[in-house]
């Protein structure tokens, strides 16, 4: 561990994963690294690979479930450096994987590119937001990405072109792939006016903040939307909003987001999501797929038993 020291400046052992996800639920992580440039990161990842110690990128971790066991290796945060947005061509930008979603959506209409708007108010990253192809409003990453670059556990990069990525609703070939980071992308939008981009992007706020519990502790939606049908209006149709476990609970605004009281644990909100996809089946004989990513084994056994 001393030698992890040496490599990155920002590193913290066994450290709590709870504040650093829109949950606020998590263990603690073996080891958590902020490598800070692209050279801290090869470093890391060299280091990684030669002691065999598993690893996860997390962005903002707002689409995770973290087990109360924590994640036995190292949790990735990208620092300043994989925060930068360039304007390369009229209507392409290349933004660094760090970057927040509302920054991409807000930096790119101020350069007069349009085509992000939709990324304003998810509480991600690119890097999340691309590997998960986040979206609202009907439009997500698909059409939007050029080629990302990724660093393999071995010290490898690659340029992945869009065709390779197989973006599909919320699905990319990068989710769930292991020893590779997402460490920048390239977006092609279309030129429009700064002033007829913004008011689309405040239109989403108002509509977001209006129907989705914006300001309480959630992971977004929890469910895919299954074939066309909102998982929202099935969950509330069931009859399950405000139900809970522990200090887990539907949200009684948005059926589809599971919001923590406060004290929630993983296992509350697991038990939670059994409970909601066994009532969806029973009532409409539909099953929801989790949209959440779950981390760390014991909750994955958990989830198969
Ligand atoms: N509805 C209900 N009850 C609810 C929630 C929704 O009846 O509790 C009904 C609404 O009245 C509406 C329909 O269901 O008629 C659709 O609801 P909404 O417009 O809120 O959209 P959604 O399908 O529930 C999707 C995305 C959101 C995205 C919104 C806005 C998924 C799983 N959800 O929600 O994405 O923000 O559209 O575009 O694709 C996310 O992925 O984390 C997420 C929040």
């Amino acid at each position: 561990m001393n030698e992890l020291s040496r490599i990155i400046s920002r590193i913290k052992f066994d450290e709590p994963l709870g504040s650093h996800c829109t949950m606020r639920i998590g263990g603690p992580a073996r080891v958590l690294a902020f490598p800070e440039d692209r050279t801290e990161l090869r470093a890391l990842l060299g280091h990684l690979y030669r002691i065999s110690m598993p690893f996860k990128v997390v962005g903002k971790g707002a689409n995770l479930l973290i087990s109360d066991k924590g994640f036995d290796g190292a949790i990735i945060i990208l620092g300043d450096h994989f925060q930068s947005i360039e304007q390369v061509d009229t209507d392409v930008v290349q933004v660094g994987a760090g970057l927040s979603m509302a920054s991409l959506a807000w930096q790119a209409a101020r350069m007069g590119i349009s085509g992000f708007e939709f990324a304003a108010q998810i509480p991600g990253t690119v890097g999340g937001g691309v590997v998960n192809n986040a979206g609202a409003f009907q439009v997500d990453f698909t059409n939007r990405v050029v080629s990302v670059t990724v660093f393999h556990a071995n010290g490898d990069e690659e340029i992945i072109p869009q065709r390779g990525l197989g973006l599909e609703y919320r699905k990319s070939n990068l989710k769930g792939a292991q020893g590779i980071v997402l460490v920048s992308a390239t977006f092609q939008g279309q030129r429009k006016s700064t002033e007829d981009i913004i008011p689309l992007i405040q239109e989403y706020g108002r509509k977001r903040n209006g129907t989705q519990p914006t300001s309480q502790y959630s992971s977004g939606c929890i469910f895919k939307n299954p074939g066309g049908k909102s998982a929202g209006f099935l969950i509330d149709d069931a009859g399950l909003k405000g139900s809970g476990v522990g200090e887990a609970y539907v949200s009684d605004k948005h059926a589809n987001f599971i919001v923590n009281r406060g004290h929630a644990t993983a296992c509350n909100v697991l038990d939670l999501i059994h409970k909601i996809q066994d009532t969806v089946y029973n009532r409409h004989d539909i099953e929801l797929e989790a949209e959440v990513e779950i981390v760390g084994e014991d909750i994955l056994h958990k989830k198969a038993a």
